[in-house]
């Protein structure tokens, strides 16, 4: 704890024990109290979806851009804001600052590492330039991506090429690999004897590959070279263990598949990496507030929080299965649609997450059915990398229901 916030401690204890009964932890418990429809195996999967702000007249599947926060998450963090405003300084660097420090455990514990590995940041993208400007990577010393790489990935390491001369190498992976072998393959004909990095994203943001992180990992360290992973559209979205997957550094957004306030990310270093990984502000460490991060942005930040403590209500891996069965339904429609072309890895493939994307077999169709999605109010993410199309993402405000209703609107949209 900074020496500055030692006095406040017993301030903090007290509007705990407020904040536990009355605040986010109450309305989480009083929200989801009655979701489950038996407490131990079945969960009322439509009730927990009207749990959510979202416009009904939408159908979105684009989590992977920004997900919703649920409703009881929103108002406390709302409630928290008006508390910060009562007293800035006395509440922001007081109990308020604590509370936000008391989210880096739970992020750990999401991640499946130690507290002193784990951080917040404002998004993935900032994660990642910690992480690369951390690294002291020198002229002429190589990085080696995918194919792949989405910019909030990649930047940071092209600035590193455009300042220092780092070279950047690209490992080609097709939509949809046919096997791990061959993902893993790839990588290992790119290495070069300069390679000092390997970065990939474990969920591709382009085709939904589900990334063999742990086998590239093993790659990475037989050569010397450090494992960072872009888990931007993994945590949230498939279970994420950073010590099985055995990569150096990870990054994620808290804005997509965690359903956290926008603005929120989430940071691990692994400890034994923390000497070849230094970045200019963890230089004090990873907590919320230390001298060379200055103040956050405290209510998102335990507003992550609180969704963390939502999701575990109902059960991470059985919202992680959820996601995957609305996922392989819309396979299925995609599958048997005329015109389209599946470019995600097909269910019960290792390499299958909880994205879905898809091609149209010719131009003219596809202009019909962005127009057709626009018209019906159906929010997807457009990819136009590898040949893929669309990408589509669903969550816990997703239903069954949304997927009869994007299967009729694709149809339409193609034929
Ligand atoms: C793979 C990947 N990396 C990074 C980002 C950037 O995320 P953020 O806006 O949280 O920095 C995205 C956003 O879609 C992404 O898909």
């Amino acid at each position: 704890m900074p020496s500055n916030l030692r006095h406040s401690s017993h301030v903090f204890s007290r509007r705990a024990s407020l904040l536990a009964m009355s605040g986010i932890a109450s309305a989480l418990t009083g929200t989801l109290a009655g979701a489950a429809t038996d407490s131990t195996t079945t969960i009322n999967w439509d009730r927990i979806a009207q749990e959510f702000l979202m416009d009904r007249s939408l159908l979105y599947l684009n989590t992977g851009t920004l997900g919703a926060t649920p409703k009881s998450v929103v108002e406390a963090r709302c409630a928290l804001g008006q508390r910060l405003e009562s007293n800035p300084a006395g509440e922001g660097f007081g109990s308020i600052l604590l509370e936000a420090e008391a989210v880096i455990p739970k992020i750990a514990d999401l991640i499946g590492c130690s507290a002193k590995e784990a951080t917040v940041t404002r998004n993935t993208t900032e994660g990642m330039n910690f992480i690369a400007e951390g690294i002291n990577l020198q002229a002429g010393q190589r990085v080696l991506v995918s194919n792949h790489e989405h910019p909030g990935g990649l930047r940071a390491f092209q600035f590193l090429k455009k300042t220092r001369g780092v070279e950047i190498d690209v490992a080609e992976i097709h939509s949809p690999p046919q096997s791990e072998d061959e993902v893993v393959d790839s990588f290992r004909k790119a290495i070069q004897p300069k390679t000092r990095v390997i970065m990939c994203s474990y969920v591709h943001f382009s085709n939904g590959l589900r990334t063999p992180i742990a086998r590239l990992s093993e790659l990475a360290h037989q050569h010397g070279c450090l494992m960072v992973v872009d888990g931007a559209q993994a945590s949230g979205g498939v279970a994420v263990n950073v010590k099985e997957l055995g990569c150096d550094a990870y990054a994620s957004s808290g804005h997509k598949f965690l359903l956290g306030p926008k603005g929120t990310g989430i940071l691990y270093i692994n400890e034994q990496a923390r000497d070849q990984i230094t970045p200019m502000q963890l230089d004090d460490g990873l907590g919320f507030y230390t001298a060379i991060r200055g103040t956050g942005s405290m209510p998102e930040v335990i507003g992550l929080g609180a969704v963390l403590d939502w999701t575990r209500q109902i059960g991470r891996s059985a919202v992680f299965d959820r996601l995957m069965s609305l996922r392989n339904m819309l396979y299925a429609v995609l599958e048997k649609t005329p015109h389209i072309v599946p470019k995600s890895p097909p269910p019960g493939s290792s390499m299958a997450s909880q994205l879905v994307c898809f091609s149209v077999d010719d131009r003219g169709r596809h202009e019909k059915l962005k127009a057709q999605f626009t018209q019906n109010k159906v929010l997807v993410r457009g990819v136009n990398i590898d040949g893929v199309d669309f990408r589509l993402s669903v969550h816990l405000y997703n239903t069954e229901a949304d997927i009869a209703r994007f299967e009729e609107i694709l149809l339409k949209g193609v034929t």
